[in-house]
């Protein structure tokens, strides 16, 4: 059974997308990729450490060659960004003429996709497009656009399937949204 509630330290969560949702929403992005990547090879570009779930679940319906690479960003203290975006592990292959596809768990504030396309544009790949599982579009302080958007959620902090706070909730097979 889903629990409706659960705590991390303090602080009270709601349940807010379930497990068949996401996984629902991820069978149709995947479907929406494959049509945009008929003919070309992809290599994709995931986000540590919050996108690795979403990641392994969404490549798991793509049915088109790919790529794995994984790049490692940290910016986040609590709930509220830093503003700061440190590249704590960067991709090992080279994506020079490659057609890339970012996977990040959530846009928030924008700036750390502005960082990482901006990292990944200067080794001038064919082509970036970004997949985000969440986005918040009421937080972006950078204008950024996202191909592929899973859901468009509101400013609140969520934790789960992939996302955590202060490291904890990760491991949530649904996504669970702060009480107020
Ligand atoms: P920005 O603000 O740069 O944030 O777009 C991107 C990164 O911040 C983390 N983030 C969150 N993590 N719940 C989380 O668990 C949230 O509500 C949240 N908002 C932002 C996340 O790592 C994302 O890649
Ligand atoms: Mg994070």
């Amino acid at each position: 059974m889903t629990k409706q509630e659960i705590s991390i330290g303090e602080r009270v969560f709601r349940i807010y997308l379930d497990e068949s949702q996401i996984q629902a929403r991820i069978r149709e992005l995947a479907a929406e990729i494959q049509e945009q990547y008929t003919n070309t090879e992809l290599v994709i570009v995931s986000v540590l450490n919050g996108a690795f779930m979403f990641t392994a679940d969404l490549l798991r319906k793509l049915d088109i060659p790919c790529n794995l690479n994984f790049i490692r960003v940290s910016s986040y203290s609590g709930t509220e960004t830093t503003g700061q975006v440190k590249t704590v592990m960067g991709i090992g292959d080279n994506i020079a003429g490659k057609h890339v596809l970012l996977i990040e768990d959530i846009v928030d504030t924008g700036i750390t996709l502005k960082e990482l396309l901006r990292q990944l544009e200067a080794e001038q790949p064919a082509s970036i497009r970004v997949c985000a599982l969440l986005v918040k579009p009421e937080k972006h302080q950078v204008p950024v656009h996202v191909h592929f958007p899973g859901f468009v959620i509101p400013d609140a902090f969520v934790v789960g399937y992939g996302l955590d706070l202060d490291g904890q909730g990760r491991n949530l097979p649904h996504i669970y949204q702060l009480k107020s």
